[in-house]
């Protein structure tokens, strides 16, 4: 006679799903890696297939996050590279539809809101390939970031949107999204975080730049809006060259910044500021080892907006909004935008301990996020 086990077992091979998880930029590894992960353990009931657009290509940029993050070589490869807006989102749709047809997956899975992910998302919903949205329904409402425009259209056309706080399911249901296409499954980058925080905490990067845990600063800058406009990257500058003298920055320079910065002439000024330490960019790993030892962090980034809630490290916004606003309601962030007199004000009440911060992780960031869009798939 069949055990229970056995019958659930076999109920779970009938329902066998073939997933493309598709990445394209930096942002999207630490993402869909734990997704990945969990499909491997899983592999009753899931086969993953990994591709990769190309959409960033460097060794620094992509490799080194496949290797930190234990994320398998991507099955296929679209080595679709660089372009405009337009050029590099056509490029990824001609290049993944052949890829679609071929493999004809269950599900296509979906990250973040880069160019691939529309670029893909868009090919699925033509061809009526089931896809899922993962970090769906952030909103900025700034519709001059060409990720807003990438969020909004992804969500429209996904089949599932998996969110990761609940603001985003409001935002979702304002815009008419029927409920049944929404799963709040919390934050899948925080299960990167959690996995990988043992092994951060061993890289030698805080000793090869000897500097002392909680005696530096961390910046990141790459928005076209901070970066590609002169004026706004000089007030950026001069708030860092004043913070800067009382506590060292460490900067990993996003290839975009260093391209702006020698553009507008702004290296020497930067070399002279002897606190504000430029490096390459840093892997996963290296990366996550240097901020969760810093005193604080400022950044236009996304994710480290998140990254710095879960681990209690102030955090300066250095944008007018945020698409992710339960990290200042919840958590150590602060929309501090990029006038220099906000931003070092902001900074050195950071560094006096005055700035308040309440300091809870959101609901559901707790690690186990990518099982739970993996329960979804089962269930739809
Ligand atoms: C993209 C995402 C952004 C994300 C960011 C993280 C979009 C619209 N933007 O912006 O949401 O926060 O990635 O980095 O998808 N380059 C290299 N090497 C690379 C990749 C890019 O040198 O491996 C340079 C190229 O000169 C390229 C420029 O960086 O033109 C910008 O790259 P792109 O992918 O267009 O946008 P990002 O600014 O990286």
């Amino acid at each position: 006679m069949r055990s229970l086990t056995d019958s659930l077992e076999g109920d779970r091979r009938l329902s066998m799903l073939k997933v493309i998880n598709v990445v394209g930029a930096r942002p999207n590894f630490m993402k869909v890696a734990p997704i990945v992960d969990a499909m491997k353990r899983r592999e009753q009931q899931f086969t993953p297939l990994v591709v990769h657009t190309g959409q960033h290509y460097d060794a620094m940029m992509s490799d080194v996050f496949f290797r930190d993050l234990d994320l398998p070589k991507p099955d296929v490869h679209l080595e679709v590279g660089s372009g405009s807006h337009a050029a590099q989102t056509a490029a990824v749709m001609e290049k993944f539809e052949p890829v679609l047809l071929a493999q004809k997956p269950d599900w296509v899975l979906v990250v973040g809101d880069v160019n691939s992910t529309l670029a893909c998302a868009l090919v699925c919903a033509k061809l009526g390939v089931k896809v899922g949205h993962v970090e769906a329904g952030l909103r900025s409402r700034d519709r001059t970031m060409p990720e807003e425009i990438n969020r909004l259209l992804t969500d429209q056309i996904s089949d599932l949107l998996f969110t990761p706080s609940q603001d985003a399911d409001e935002n979702l249901r304002a815009e008419g999204v029927a409920a049944e296409r929404i799963r709040f499954v919390g934050n899948v980058m925080i299960d990167s975080i959690f996995k990988q925080l043992p092994r951060a905490k061993e890289s030698p990067i805080r000793q090869a730049l000897a500097i002392a845990d909680q005696d530096f600063a961390v910046l990141t800058l790459h928005r076209p809006s901070n970066v590609d406009n002169r004026d706004t990257l000089e007030r950026i500058i001069g708030a860092l060259e004043e913070i800067s003298e009382r506590l060292p920055i460490v900067f990993p320079v996003h290839p975009r910044t260093r391209r702006a910065i020698a553009e507008f002439g702004f290296g020497e000024r930067i070399e002279r500021a002897k606190g504000l330490r430029l490096i390459e960019p840093l892997g996963y790993l290296d990366f996550l080892g240097l901020y969760s030892h810093s005193r604080l962090v400022l950044t236009d980034s996304g994710g480290l907006q998140e990254e710095t809630t879960v681990l209690g490290i102030p955090c300066l916004t250095l944008r007018e909004n945020t698409e992710r606003p339960i990290t200042v309601e919840m958590g150590t962030n602060t929309i501090v935008g990029t006038d220099r007199e906000k931003i070092t004000t902001a900074a050195f009440a950071a560094l006096n301990g005055s700035l308040t911060s309440n300091r809870h992780v959101p609901p559901l960031w707790d690690g186990n996020t990518a099982d739970r869009i993996l329960d979804a798939l089962q269930e739809s």
